[in-house]
């Protein structure tokens, strides 16, 4: 007989919390009443797809499990049953949670289905609907308030022997300090200490810092959000060191990577606000990780900004830089025709390695609009990805096709950008500014990106190009970008 078990309940803690406890499929003797002892075979870790975990239960029956499939940013899993001393038979469960509107309570949705002997259907129907999932719930309800009730923070044990560790204190750390607008030459290393996280904050040993674009204009004193003497840079990567009392969902140990429109990310060790963080799953490295600014903004344009169709046309400009590698890599994966402006053609051959059809090499005298016309057959491209401001934007609406639309999403000195809105009208054309941090104030958004992006990552669809530069020449690594010499994101490594 075909059965399916369902049980759900609100659990009174964020659902990153939640989640923190149950994506470790390795987790159950922590917190459920009826698993004595459970540890993963192989000694994969917890959230490995294709991990088999053992466990007994406290009536001594052995058992394995195998997690089949798990999603950070849909929060659930899947798993069957290998070897049972009881006789559920093709057992497939799924865990899902949802967040409840007011955001510090969880949805938990526990379900199965399996096959039984007629004879026994009823029995074990009760057992995994009553003594699995409903003193499971119970089980982790109880965990999750036994933690609540320990001092800061609410952590794993080896993540109580880090904390223990740094005490809190105050830590040594070398961070990048422009003291007045300028050059490269304005940035220079200097001794800091760094505080202890505040209450949303978690304090992280970084290991790779993305150098943006907005950096350099932040050290130029052309743009705002960026204040004398500060440390620039709004991503990084690295490993948690320690918690601020409120944090939940977060533990000494756990490999994040953040962005914050507050600069300060060059340096080995911040703070950062926790709510900025997203746990990095395995098979992600941090140096792809620091890629999560540039490569969230071409998802951000790609599904939202212009919702690309499969077989349209779209010019990225400068697109062998960092932005502009990782989108063209990602609108060829979609099945657009990837045009791009290069300065070289050494970057025309990087480019058209990583996705763009046709790099047109731009120099002064460069007939860009005629050169676009030519390659789209007179049509003009749907969508234009235009980051130098003023400079170019009239060739970028004249290159539209019909209904075309033109991405600004940065400019290179700050200066004003006059448009003439009839000009639009003319042929339907619509013109957007887009700022990644506006759109991912919604934190689940940004997840649902990070984790396609990390998806790319994992299946190669997309490969990162990184030029990489101690943290102490952050110097030569913004010179590098000034002076166009880039192929791929620039990437800071600290501890050098
Ligand atoms: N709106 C948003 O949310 C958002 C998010 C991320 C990035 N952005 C913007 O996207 C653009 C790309 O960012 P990125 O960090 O990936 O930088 P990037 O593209 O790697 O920037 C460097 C490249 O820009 C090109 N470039 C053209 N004119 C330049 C000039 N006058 N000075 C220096 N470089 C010039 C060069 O390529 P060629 O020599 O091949 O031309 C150079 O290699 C920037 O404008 C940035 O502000 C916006």
């Amino acid at each position: 007989m075909k059965i399916t078990v369902i049980r759900s309940a609100v659990i009174d803690a964020p659902i990153n919390r939640v989640w923190a406890v149950l994506r470790d499929f390795g987790s159950h003797d922590r917190w459920h009443p009826a698993v004595a002892r459970s540890r993963m075979e192989n000694d994969v870790d917890g959230d490995v797809v294709g991990g088999v975990r053992r466990f007994s239960l406290t009536d001594g029956a052995e058992l394995r499990e195998q997690l089949l499939r798990l999603s950070d940013h849909e929060y659930t899993f899947t798993s069957c049953i290998l070897d049972s001393p009881l006789p559920l038979f093709d057992y497939v469960a799924t865990i899902r949670l949802k967040p409840v509107t007011d955001g510090n309570h969880t949805f938990w949705d526990w379900r199965s289905q399996f096959r039984a002997p007629d004879d026994r259907a009823a029995e074990l129907e009760n057992l995994v609907g009553q003594q699995v999932y409903e003193a499971g719930i119970t089980g982790l309800r109880r965990f999750l308030a036994e933690q609540e009730a320990l001092p800061r923070p609410t952590a794993p044990e080896e993540a109580t022997a880090v904390l223990a560790a740094v005490g809190g204190e105050q830590l040594p750390s070398k961070a990048v300090v422009v003291a007045a607008t300028g050059g490269p030459e304005v940035m220079s290393l200097r001794d800091v200490t760094v505080a202890a996280p505040g209450l949303r904050q978690v304090r992280i040993r970084q290991t790779a810092i993305a150098v943006n674009y907005q950096d350099i204009k932040h050290r130029r004193g052309i743009c705002a959000g960026f204040e004398l003497p500060g440390t620039p840079g709004m991503e990084g990567v690295g490993e948690i060191i320690d918690v601020g009392e409120q944090v939940n969902g977060l533990f000494p140990g756990d490999r994040v990577v953040y962005m914050s429109r507050t600069p300060g990310a060059y340096a080995d060790i911040r703070c950062v606000d926790a709510d900025a963080c997203i746990r990095l799953p395995d098979g992600v490295s941090d140096m792809n990780a620091a890629m999560l600014l540039k490569g969230v903004t071409g998802a951000l344009l790609l599904s939202r900004v212009f919702r690309a169709a499969t077989g349209a046309t779209i010019m990225i400009q400068a697109v062998a830089g960092g932005v502009g590698h990782l989108l063209s890599q990602w609108a060829k994966s979609m099945g657009l025709t990837v045009l791009g402006t290069v300065s070289t053609t050494e970057k025309a051959k990087f480019s058209r390695d990583r996705g763009c059809d046709h790099p047109i090499l731009v120099t002064d005298d460069t007939p860009l609009a005629a050169e676009v016309m030519r390659i789209t057959n007179g049509r003009g491209v749907d969508y234009w990805v235009h980051s130098s401001g003023a400079q170019g934007i009239d060739t970028a609406v004249a290159c539209l096709s019909l209904c075309g639309h033109c991405a600004v999403i940065g400019d290179r000195d700050g200066r004003s950008m006059p448009l003439d809105v009839n000009v639009l009208k003319q042929r339907s054309l619509t013109v957007s500014a887009p700022v990644c941090f506006d759109y991912f104030d919604d934190r689940s958004y940004l997840e649902r990106l990070a984790h396609q992006l990390f998806a790319k990552f994992q299946s190669r669809m997309i490969i990162p190009a990184i030029e990489a530069f101690p943290l102490s020449q952050a110097t030569k690594a913004h010179h590098r970008i000034e002076s166009r010499q880039n192929m791929g994101a620039v990437v800071l490594t600290p501890g050098g």
